[in-house]
């Protein structure tokens, strides 16, 4: 989704920001832009469709230098990718704005700017905003005035960074449900969507809290609340996680974020000292919390909502407590009823996901006893608004599809079901027996890797198909909706997942030899059924393409293609399944020459609605 970064210095500063917009690109866009306020007060402007070369190849051949800048990666939303619509927007020569978020009540702001006079030039709702603040600076408020003015007229989500050549030496930006950061540097300030932007400045940041307002100088910085009181935030050393955005030896992140996943499964766990998890690795609290739980509502989007769906069968099998699991576009506009003594789960890799978050803000105070997230991303603003908190180890993971995002994920959901186990009367034998599987999950999972070529010879023949149909049963009908997931989003090939029993009640009608039916086949209790509803999928001529555990009974034969698993406790079984699958998207999506780290339209943190 759109990347912000802003410096002032006392130094030139276009390389910097261009560099900010090179590692702001795993998040997804379609342009790029930057605004410098050079030596003579001018404004200059580079902006294009396309990526972020296209922007280094313009200021190659015509610098444009300054030491005060904003700059920008835009993911569509008003306005189709084009470079009218690219950010930064300019106003009159002299106020120049980047903007993540969407602005609600652009319409009406536009209609007004009209008819004051100012001509629109692009179909972006961000374009308001530079004329409004355009209009209050040219009524003699200063920049900060003119700032908060501007964002008191709107309604939505943004992040904002703005310049002025009238105050070359300031940046000023507002945020309100879109993040905004400011790196510290000495003698220099900078701003940005995300620290992994500024990492090449400096290590020091201050979170901006909802409704803030900077104002930024090379001297120095203020803030403001929403309120307009001048207010200090924390600033927070980030140390880490700058060598996780090295490719290294892999020819993409995804397959490096593949193949990382027994290390980040294996320091997830250890977040539970010497092994032994109890409600403490929740966060403080957590144990009171956890006496009281009497159900749990999961909250999440996309492939953190599938970790979810897994989740409910551990929490209602191994710690007995009711669970829900509901998207959170969906959760947040609901007339809800919920158990008395709820807890409230979010997950999120990104920590940013905007139905998410506001699943949690817009929660009654009544609703849960407390609220939970599990993110990847400490500082995030759900950990920062929620009241328990359990940093998954994946570490950064820059590839759009999530793939060690969500084991680690499952990791801390078993944690979470025997801690809550524990509370409810878990068996010492059986509490045993989950923490050894969690120890040994990351050896299962090198085992599985190893099968990596075979499943790249499988993934040959999917290439030229339009379709496939992914079939589990019990918990492992989550796994093959994040199978098809993986495919669909990185392959651009339709994919559909089913509960395997469901299949006669109309998925049946679709199966031809041109639909190849992928079937998740762990030896657990529902194998037989399972079997049954793959020879339904067989007698109809569907070939059939099982992962199945060596000792399931399964053989190759014509129309049958099997893939050997490595054995596993039932309890591990959907993490390997998963790892499979996510090897099988990559290699579809390597053969059908996909942009697989950055796939078509979609972004890696969805920060708007
Ligand atoms: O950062 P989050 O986990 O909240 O993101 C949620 C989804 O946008 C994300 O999982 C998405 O579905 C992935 N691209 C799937 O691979």
């Amino acid at each position: 989704m759109c990347g912000i970064v802003a410096a002032t210095a006392r130094r030139e500063v276009s390389e910097i920001l261009l560099e900010g917009l090179r590692r702001l690109e795993y998040r997804g866009y379609d342009s790029a832009g930057m605004a410098l306020i050079d030596n003579e007060q001018r404004l200059q402007l580079h902006k294009y469709q396309g990526k972020v070369s296209a922007l280094e190849e313009a200021q190659s051949l015509n610098p444009i230098l300054g030491c005060t800048g904003i700059a920008h990666t835009r993911w569509a939303t008003h306005g189709q990718p084009s470079a009218a619509n690219a950010h930064p927007h300019i106003s009159r020569q002299r106020i120049a704005i980047v903007h993540n978020g969407i602005i609600e009540n652009h319409a009406e702001l536009r209609e007004d700017l009209r008819e004051a006079g100012y001509e629109f030039v692009s179909a972006t709702d961000t374009e308001v905003i530079v004329h409004l603040l355009h209009r209050f600076v040219h009524e003699g408020k200063d920049l900060l005035g003119a700032m908060q003015a501007t964002v008191a007229r709107l309604e939505g989500a943004y992040a904002l960074a703005a310049t002025d050549v009238e105050h070359p030496d300031q940046v000023v930006a507002a945020r309100s449900g879109s993040p905004l950061v400011v790196g510290v540097g000495i003698g220099e300030n900078f701003l940005a969507s995300d620290t992994l932007a500024l990492r090449q400045v400096t290590d020091r940041f201050i979170y901006l809290e909802e409704a803030d307002v900077v104002v930024c100088s090379a001297a120095g910085l203020a803030i403001y609340d929403g309120a307009g009181e001048p207010v200090q935030r924390e600033m927070k050393r980030v140390s880490g996680d700058v060598e996780d955005a090295d490719l290294g030896d892999y020819e993409h992140y995804m397959l490096k974020e593949i193949y990382e996943q027994p290390h980040a499964l294996a320091a997830t766990f250890a977040k539970a000292s010497a092994g032994d998890v109890d409600a403490s690795v929740f966060g403080d609290g957590a144990a009171e919390v956890f006496a009281q739980t009497q159900a749990v509502q999961i909250v999440a989007c996309g492939t953190s909502y599938h970790a979810g769906l897994v989740a409910r069968y551990w929490l209602e099998d191994i710690a007995g407590v009711p669970c829900q699991v509901e998207v959170a576009s969906e959760f947040r506009y609901r007339k809800r009823v919920s158990h008395p003594n709820t807890l409230l789960v979010t997950v999120s890799q990104s920590g940013e996901t905007a139905d998410t978050l506001a699943a949690l803000r817009f929660a009654a105070p009544e609703e849960f006893i407390a609220s939970l997230v599990i993110a990847n991303v400490d500082n995030s603003s759900l950990v920062r608004e929620s009241d328990l908190a359990f940093l998954t180890r994946a570490g950064m993971e820059i590839g759009v599809a999530s793939t060690k995002a969500f084991t680690t994920q499952l990791v801390a959901f078993l944690m979470l079901a025997l801690a809550l186990g524990k509370e409810r009367g878990l068996s010492v034998e059986r509490q045993q027996c989950l923490k050894e599987g969690l120890r040994d999950l990351p050896d299962l999972v090198k085992q599985t890797l190893k099968i990596d070529a075979a499943i790249e010879d499988m993934s040959a023949a999917f290439i030229q198909k339009h379709h496939a149909l992914f079939l589990g049963r019990g918990i492992q009908y989550p796994i093959a909706m994040e199978g098809a997931l993986k495919l669909k989003e990185i392959s651009y090939i339709h994919a559909e997942a089913y509960p395997a029993g469901e299949l006669k009640h109309g998925p049946l009608a679709l199966v031809d030899a041109d639909m190849p039916v992928v079937a998740v086949a762990p030896n657990d209790e529902l194998l037989d059924k399972l079997k049954s509803n793959l020879e339904e999928v067989r007698s109809r001529g569907g070939e059939l393409y099982v992962f199945a555990d060596k000792d399931a009974g399964f053989t190759d034969e014509p129309g049958v293609h099997v893939l050997a698993m490595p054995h596993a406790p039932e309890v591990l079984q959907p993490v390997i399944y998963t790892v499979a699958l996510q090897l099988l998207s990559y290699h579809v999506a390597l053969q059908k020459g996909t942009d697989v780290d950055k796939p078509r339209n979609l972004a890696k943190s969805v920060t708007v609605e």
